[in-house]
């Protein structure tokens, strides 16, 4: 990241366009730590047959966003952190009816409309904190032992906070 933005002494908002991997790692987290892991419930308006079910007009159905979108008919080794996979995947997130394996902000007439915002947001908070600082986790413990555990709830959060050594690059 450092090397792409080499020159600058801070990130503005036109150097995201040359940080594509930071997109495909936020798209990455949310696939696996999805902050509405359920959706929003939805009522079903007709009886339907849907994968070998009948649901019944009135049935309040609860899309599993968090499982599908660790489902392996879908997803290739899908409990690993691979932002790379999304090299190949990049329209997932138009929420189009073919890209009903990727919903972190829901999907249909019903989708997030704060999706583009998001995103923005997220790029380049996480750019400008990538930018200025180095990132390590206490006592030296390696990347991979990162706790990534969950709590349970309408929205999901850490179950544990989230400790790290910031480093300030200027230092
Ligand atoms: C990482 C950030 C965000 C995530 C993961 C997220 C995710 C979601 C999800 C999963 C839904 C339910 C969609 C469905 O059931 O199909 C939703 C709905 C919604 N989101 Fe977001 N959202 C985010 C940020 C935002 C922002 C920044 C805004 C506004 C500025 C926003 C506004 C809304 C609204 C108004 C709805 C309700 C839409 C409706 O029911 O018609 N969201 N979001």
């Amino acid at each position: 990241m450092r090397k792409a933005l080499k020159g600058n002494t801070k990130v503005e908002e036109k150097d995201i366009n040359k940080l594509p991997y930071l997109n495909n790692i936020i798209k990455e987290t949310l696939r696996l730590h999805p902050t509405g892991p359920l959706l929003v419930p939805r009522l079903c308006r007709e009886t339907v047959e849907l994968g070998g079910y009948t649901v019944p007009a009135g049935s309040r159905v609860v899309v599993n966003a968090w499982a599908i979108m660790r489902d392996a008919r879908w997803w290739e080794d899908p409990e690993k952190f691979m932002p790379e996979r999304f090299e190949k995947l990049k329209d997932l997130d138009s929420g189009g009816a073919a890209a009903f394996e990727y919903i972190p902000f829901g999907g249909g007439r019903r989708i997030c409309p704060g999706m583009a915002f998001a995103y923005a947001s997220m790029e380049y908070w996480l750019a400008v904190l990538l930018f200025h600082f180095d990132w390590e986790l206490p006592e030296r413990r390696r990347p991979e032992e990162l706790d990534v555990e969950e709590a349970c709830g309408i929205t999901l959060t850490r179950k544990n906070d989230l400790l790290l050594v910031a480093t300030s690059i200027a230092a």
